[in-house]
């Protein structure tokens, strides 16, 4: 991974993390240890080897085929997350990880409908988060928000639901934003336009996975009939240059994920992503890690990787960073104190 000098001024670099699934920092060995004490059991030896052991799984990770291959194990993972401590526990140990790599305010998705289909409670898991969120806050000095997505491989009424279940907390606060993920194939954004003009009427963050294994259509349609304020992965817009030119007009932000990107086969290699093309165009764009716990890395290792691949130099990614404290859900006052220690690491390490 890239050393010296930049490896020092990337952890430095105060980081806004937008695209960060909460469920997919679940490492190996919390899901074995929530399994066993939750009495949870996992897919046996005969139904799939991977779950003999944590090294067995996390070699099985590095395999994965395609997103659905991946999610086939993010949701068998989460399926051990059943009281508000588990959830807690998730978040808190997240918040912690994410400190050390230099990030200062994570705005973090979570996936109601795969526990409530199980049987949590909606609070459950949302009193869970607010506790890790409180007290990251307190110990690490981060500050955080919620985003609550919508599934797309389940009904559009069930996200319906959801959605209508969550509007109490996006009307406090308490969850700052919408999002949509998972199956992105075959379940284009202009199926949730009911629920995103809702949340606009209601003036409430919405963001959409789009662009990641469909094309830059499903881009455009998130803008055009979502109206979002950001996209997440949204690495399709080079196949078309109007696209391309509309996000950068609009100021819309794309949430890349380059170590996802690679593990999922979306792209063969860092270096063909559309960073440097982005970066000419206009295009502003934040680097996230997904689903840390499955993809081999957090958001410190995602900026080395595309240091490695791209070597920017500093003032491009004082571009960068700034850009992701401009694009988060977080009060201007809080911006600006972002921007202040961005200000002072830039004097830190002046070449
Ligand atoms: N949910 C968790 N990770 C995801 C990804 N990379 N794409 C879509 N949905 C997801
Ligand atoms: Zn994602």
């Amino acid at each position: 991974m890239c050393q010296g000098p930049m490896h020092e001024f990337l952890q430095a670099l105060p980081k806004c993390e937008h695209h960060m699934h909460l469920e997919g920092s679940l490492e190996p060995s919390l899901l074995f240890d929530l399994a066993s004490r939750n009495g949870i059991s996992l897919p046996s030896p005969t139904e799939d080897p991977s779950f003999q052991s944590i090294d067995t799984l996390l070699a099985r990770y590095r395999r994965f085929t395609s997103l659905d291959d991946f999610l086939h194990y993010y949701f068998i993972g989460m399926s051990v997350l059943i009281t508000p401590a588990d959830f807690e526990s998730l978040a808190y140990e997240y918040f912690g990880r994410a400190h050390r790599d230099g990030v200062v305010h994570a705005e973090v998705f979570f996936d109601p409908q795969a526990h409530t289909s199980r049987g949590v409670a909606y609070n459950a898991i949302v009193d869970g988060f607010t506790a890790a969120q409180k007290r990251a806050s307190a110990d690490f000095g981060i500050t955080s928000e919620l985003i609550v997505c919508v599934l797309r491989h389940l009904p559009v009424e069930d996200g319906e639901k959801m959605y209508r279940d969550a509007i109490p907390h996006l009307e406090t606060g308490v969850i700052r934003g919408l999002g949509l993920s998972s199956t992105e194939k075959g379940n284009p954004p202009h199926l949730y336009r009911d629920i995103y003009a809702d949340a606009e009427r209601r003036g409430f963050n919405r963001t959409a996975h789009a662009g990641e294994e469909a094309g830059v259509d499903y881009m455009a349609s998130a803008v055009h009939h979502l109206n979002v304020m950001r996209v997440d992965h949204g690495i399709k817009l080079p196949e078309d240059e109007s696209v391309m030119a509309l996000f950068a007009q609009r100021n819309i932000m794309v949430t890349m994920c380059p170590l996802s990107n690679v593990e999922l086969r979306c792209v063969s290699k860092v270096a063909d992503l559309p960073i440097r093309t982005y970066l000419d165009n206009g295009v502003k764009f934040s680097i996230n890690s997904d689903d840390p716990a499955y993809f081999g890395g957090y958001i410190l290792d995602n900026h080395c990787a595309v240091q490695e691949a791209f070597g920017l130099d500093k003032r491009e990614w004082e571009r960068i960073v700034g850009h992701a404290i401009d694009g988060s859900w977080c009060s201007d006052e809080r911006k600006g104190e972002l921007r202040r220690h961005l200000e002072d690491v830039m004097v830190r390490y002046k070449d």
